[in-house]
């Protein structure tokens, strides 16, 4: 069933808490170094402006863990949106204490403020009722546009909605367009591409992608599993030997689906876990005692583009190599630049493979980079997502 957003009811001159996901990576000098989800944020922001609201914008940034941590605080992302918007956002020094509510009760029409990290409150992540309560006090409606936290039951994200009514803004109507018709409406060959490292952490993805998929291909850390499961040795490898079981379970699953299953040929391996190390590439069934394999090999990145051709959906979660180290990121960077060249829906889902396409340089030719880590995979394994259940229906 779909949601109401912000276009679905009347909210001209209201007071409303939006409940973004500003949790954006810094330095250790509190300056954003990626701000693509505040600039995902504008969209609703500027409506609710246009629609002479009062706005309370709230986020938590990292895991402060219930305490007040100056280094988690979003004053920097204060500072972003002011100038990304063109109007100053007022910055509280608190969350629900007398700072909060003082600036709250005094906005005035098309006014924007946040407030401080609601994670500071233990309270958040227990998804306290009375907290929630104290949140939904300040404003007459609920917005959620935190795709990136709608995993999380927390007091924010869920909690307030038993108090106000809720409706969700543009980013999360968006995601949930993109990701949503990739999963139930493909335009087919559909292919997705699984990396990443561990195995234990995707089986509910793989899982949930082999019932919809034409192809799967599979790469990074991952792969090694797969490799032992096949009985051959993976090094020093990153390696789950408990899931060879499960590696080989979803490899026949795959087969008894009709799905391609893709798995590397070569792999480049080193010597050791540093950017210069000594590297080389070797096949699959090769790979030396004393080695790691940190990359898809050349004929692996040929196979995958080859596959990936005809593709008319593919989905890309997590990148096939360790792309933090220049020489073992060509196989990601080939990936996304292979991407980037199709006539294709292509989605990107967040966390790992966001960044890597955003430091290849190719963010603008994906149709769609989730801004979900852990809540785009969530969605793919086919779970409910709180913060979005709990808004109205249509
Ligand atoms: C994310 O970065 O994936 C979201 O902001 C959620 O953060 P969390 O994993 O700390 O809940």
């Amino acid at each position: 069933m779909s949601k109401k957003t912000v276009r679905d009811i009347d909210l001209k001159g209201k007071k409303v808490f939006v409940r973004c996901d500003f949790n954006v990576p810094m330095d250790e000098n509190q300056n954003i170094t990626d701000n693509r989800r505040i600039v995902s944020a504008l969209p609703t922001i500027k409506y609710l402006i246009e629609q002479n609201c009062k706005i309370i914008l709230c986020s938590h940034l990292g895991r402060p863990k219930g305490e007040v941590k100056p280094e988690f605080s979003l004053a920097p992302v204060a500072k972003e949106l002011s100038k990304l918007l063109g109007q100053e956002v007022l910055m509280a020094k608190d969350v629900i204490g007398e700072s909060a509510k003082s600036l709250a009760s005094s906005l005035k029409e098309g006014q924007v403020m946040l407030l401080e990290n609601v994670r500071f409150h233990k309270e958040e992540t227990d998804n306290n009722p009375e907290f929630a309560k104290e949140l939904a006090s300040m404003a007459e409606v609920f917005v959620n546009d935190a795709f990136g936290t709608a995993h999380r039951a927390h007091a924010s994200t869920e909690g307030v909605s038993h108090y106000l009514p809720s409706v969700s803004g543009f980013l999360i109507e968006k995601e949930l367009k993109f990701l949503g018709d990739a999963l139930n409406n493909p335009e087919r060959p559909f292919v997705a591409i699984l990396g990443g490292a561990k195995v234990s952490d995707k089986i509910g993805v793989i899982d949930s992608l082999l019932e919809k998929v034409d192809t799967l291909m599979i790469g990074g850390g991952m792969a090694y599993t797969f490799f032992k499961a096949q009985g051959y040795g993976v090094g020093n490898s990153l390696c789950e030997p408990d899931k060879c079981e499960l590696a080989l379970s979803l490899m026949e699953k795959a087969k008894n689906k009709g799905v391609k299953l893709i798995l590397p040929v070569d792999t480049k391996i080193g010597k050791e876990f540093k950017p210069d190390t000594e590297s080389k590439t070797v096949a699959w069934t090769e790979i030396p005692d004393g080695w790691e394999g940190f990359d898809i090999g050349e004929k692996t990145i040929e196979m995958f583009k080859n596959e990936l051709k005809n593709a008319k959906t593919v989905i890309w979660n997590g990148p096939v190599g360790l792309f933090e180290f220049d020489q073992f990121a060509i196989g990601t960077n080939e990936i996304a630049k292979a991407l980037a060249e199709l006539d294709a829906t292509t989605i990107i889902g967040g966390g790992d493979s966001a960044a890597a396409v955003e430091k290849a340089g190719l963010a603008d030719k994906m149709t769609h980079i989730s801004t979900g880590g852990g809540a785009s995979l969530e969605f793919l394994e086919g779970k409910k997502l709180p913060g979005i259940e709990c808004l109205q229906d249509k």
